[in-house]
């Protein structure tokens, strides 16, 4: 059961099937190239699309919009200190303008950061610095069968291995990214986090934390890890980032706003430098890009996000559709992790090889079968790596209902039902960088 209801409504509509097959071809089999007005359910992202709450929306009203020093800043500042512990806050239009501040502000070139994973934004910030990034995944990340309760742990042994070979000279920071949106949403363990931060303390390393799921993260670690049953999500996001020195946050997911962002930390040092940075690519450090109404709802959001029930209800949600999906014997990555199920599409479609895209294509039929929009986050996303195809359906928080996710099962079953009528696809037209291939790629279906 829901504890909110709908206040504001905005209609839509499932185009028929003939609308949708003209849609997709003209979108060059891509639904990145998908007008929203032709998506009947978007589950493309969790990042920004959810839906905000009437305080939110009051809070906007009181936005403060004072080039430097505004109460909506300050308001920020505050529930950033309450509910993640750290003095000193910078505002940013979104997440990744928090990793290039806080990066170009850590890093050198030749300088290594390892991650449990870097989410793609952070890989290309780090790399834009001229440094490495390298992924220190749990084993049993890659593992889809394994029930394992923290799939999204960093590898202390990995860590290690990676000082021995490049030295901890060369490591300034030790990065984590809670819950791990690369590896399937999967969350990370209190005790894990306590670990990276006495290894990144070993090796004289900052630890930053990736924030932007804090919120799920901290549900899961009431529901999985011993001990935590009986402490608050509060509580135990104050925990979480007890043990880092700085934090980058996407304000789009665990903020609950439309856009936002900001980097915080405790050093004072680090904060004048970062200062600096962020006036040259964001804005005055007070606003970062962002309206004063902007910061106020991120005020309120971030609060929100650690009060019950809000976030047992979120990633209820998705267990919800996990539920429904395995019910109809849809393959799901499996346990489901906090803001999206995933779906294996070289088991839904067996028949169709890696080189003809059977994660797209599983993206292409499920807007087919039911106008649902999900993203392809396997060999179509990331060229030239072994990744497993998957596909992500990602619930924008506090926005479907339960019958939205019964069509979305429903949709799923039935590409299954029909699967052997999909052949693959094949590309026609790419971008330079392939890369960033899947946001614009066109495509077509192989011909039998
Ligand atoms: N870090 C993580 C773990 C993310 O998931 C994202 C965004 C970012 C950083 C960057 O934040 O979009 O506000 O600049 N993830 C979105 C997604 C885009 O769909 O997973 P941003």
């Amino acid at each position: 059961m829901r504890s909110y209801k709908a206040k504001m409504v905005e209609p839509i509509r499932l185009p028929s099937r003939e609308e949708r097959e003209a849609a997709l071809e003209e979108a060059g089999y891509n639904a990145f190239n998908l007008d929203s007005r032709d998506v009947f359910i978007d589950l493309l992202t969790d990042s920004g699309t959810g839906t905000m709450s009437a305080d939110q929306w009051a809070a906007m009203i009181r936005g403060d919009e004072a080039y430097a020093g505004s109460e909506s800043f300050h308001r920020l500042a505050e529930s950033v200190r309450d509910v993640m512990s750290f003095e000193y806050v910078i505002p940013t239009h979104q997440g990744r303008g928090a990793e290039n501040v806080l990066y170009g502000t850590l890093l050198e070139e030749g300088d290594v950061v390892p991650n449990n994973s870097h989410f793609d934004t952070t890989r290309a910030h780090i790399v834009n610095q001229g440094a490495d990034p390298i992924d220190c995944p749990s084993p049993a990340a890659r593992d889809p069968d394994s029930t394992e309760p923290f799939k999204g742990n960093f590898d202390i042994d990995a860590g290690w291995a990676l000082v021995e070979e490049v030295g901890e000279d060369a490591i300034p920071v030790v990065a984590l990214t809670i819950t791990n949106n690369s590896v399937a949403g999967q969350p990370v363990s209190m005790a894990n986090i306590e670990a990276v931060a006495e290894f990144a303390n070993d090796i004289d390393a900052m630890f930053v934390i990736d924030a932007c799921r804090f919120a799920e993260n901290a549900h899961f670690i009431k529901e999985r890890e011993p001990g935590y049953e009986d402490v608050s999500i509060a509580d135990i996001a104050r925990e979480q980032f007890a043990h880092a020195d700085a934090i980058t946050m996407s304000g789009k997911k665990d903020a609950l706003v439309n856009i936002g962002g900001f980097t915080a930390m405790r050093d004072e040092m680090v904060y004048e430098h970062a200062k600096q940075r962020a006036i040259l690519y964001e804005g005055f450090s007070t606003y970062g890009g962002l309206s004063g109404r902007d910061i106020d709802a991120m005020a309120v959001g971030l609060r929100e996000a650690v009060t019950p029930p809000y976030v047992e209800e979120r990633v209820g949600q998705v267990a919800e559709l996990g539920d429904l999906l395995s019910e109809r014997d849809v393959p799901v990555y499996l346990p489901t992790g906090g803001h999206a199920v995933y779906l294996d599409a070289s088991e839904i479609f067996p028949h169709i090889p890696k080189e003809q895209y059977p994660g797209q294509e599983l993206v292409c039929a499920l807007y087919l079968e039911g106008g649902v929009r999900g993203v392809e986050l396997g060999g179509f996303a990331f060229p030239g790596t072994d990744r497993p195809d998957l596909v992500r359906l990602a619930l924008p928080r506090r926005t479907y209902s339960y019958e939205h996710l019964e069509h979305i099962a429903d949709t799923a079953e039935a590409v299954l039902e029909h699967a052997d009528e999909y052949t693959g696809l094949e590309i026609v037209e790419e971008p330079p960088m392939k890369e960033l291939r899947h946001f614009s790629a066109k495509l077509q279906p192989v011909s039998n």
